[in-house]
């Protein structure tokens, strides 16, 4: 984690503007493909270990490693949708391919298409709070959306955007296949679950995603809005705790 890090900062100190930004967004990305290979079993090269073994993330199936990096490589230069044309970075989605969690939010905002990573905004230090309530650290879950781009002024993606992008979410998340998928927010909910049903109605109770056990709660930056839905969410965070444990 550190290593990566360091690398993409002192590339920033380096090299001045938008670039700096987006070879960061490379970094970053490879970063996660290394590891992806380390983890899966491939050591053929120098590598920094984390500190010490216990933050080591479990290792991951290399075949899922695999799957991943083929879905990520298909969307490489993608120009699917009108969303290409305002975007810095892709944002495929990261964490442990192992994860018995994934998270789906809507889309990249500001941060993530800078950084090429999700949630790494405001709402995404508030994700990381949640993450840790429930007794994971943030690279031990995966975390991704309906959407790979930015919407423009963060707009909520539109059907057909979401009708093209979310065959890759679904790939991703078959790849992995958690115990637990964990919806954040309505447009997470309703792409996964093929309706147009308000959140209200979606949360509360176990719904379904091919089989797999998912829960539907409110968006991380809905709740910085409305702090006070924060004690729903916790309800339903406390249900995922529940579906791992089972
Ligand atoms: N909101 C999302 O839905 N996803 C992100 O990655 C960041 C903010």
């Amino acid at each position: 984690m550190g290593q990566g890090r360091a690398v993409a900062c002192r590339c920033e100190e380096l090299i001045p503007d938008d670039m700096a930004h987006e070879l960061a967004g490379y970094l970053e990305r490879l970063r996660w493909i290394l590891w992806g290979y380390k983890t899966g079993g491939i050591r053929d090269w120098e590598y920094s270990p984390p500190k010490s073994e216990e933050e080591a993330p479990a290792p991951m199936a290399a075949q899922t490693v695999e799957r991943l990096l083929q879905i990520s490589s298909e969307l490489t230069g993608c120009t699917r949708c009108r969303l290409h044309s305002g975007r810095t970075n892709l944002v495929f989605g990261e964490g442990s391919a192992e994860s018995s969690l994934v998270f789906v939010g809507e889309g990249p905002g500001f941060d993530e298409d800078r950084q090429g990573r999700p949630f790494v905004g405001r709402a995404g230090k508030l994700l990381d709070k949640m993450i840790l309530a429930i007794g994971f650290d943030r690279e031990e879950v995966y975390i991704c959306n309906v959407v790979k781009c930015r919407p423009p002024e963060n707009r909520t993606p539109h059907p057909d955007e979401t009708a093209t992008c979310s065959p890759f979410l679904f790939r991703q998340i078959e790849a992995i296949s958690p115990r637990v998928i964990c919806a954040l927010g309505v447009s997470a909910a309703q792409t996964l679950l093929g309706n147009s049903r308000p959140i209200s109605q979606l949360r509360g109770k176990v719904q379904f995603w091919r089989g797999i056990p998912l829960i539907c709660t409110y968006h991380p930056a809905y709740l910085l809005r409305s702090p006070s839905q924060k004690a729903a969410a916790w309800q339903d965070l406390k249900e995922v705790i529940k579906l791992l444990r089972t």
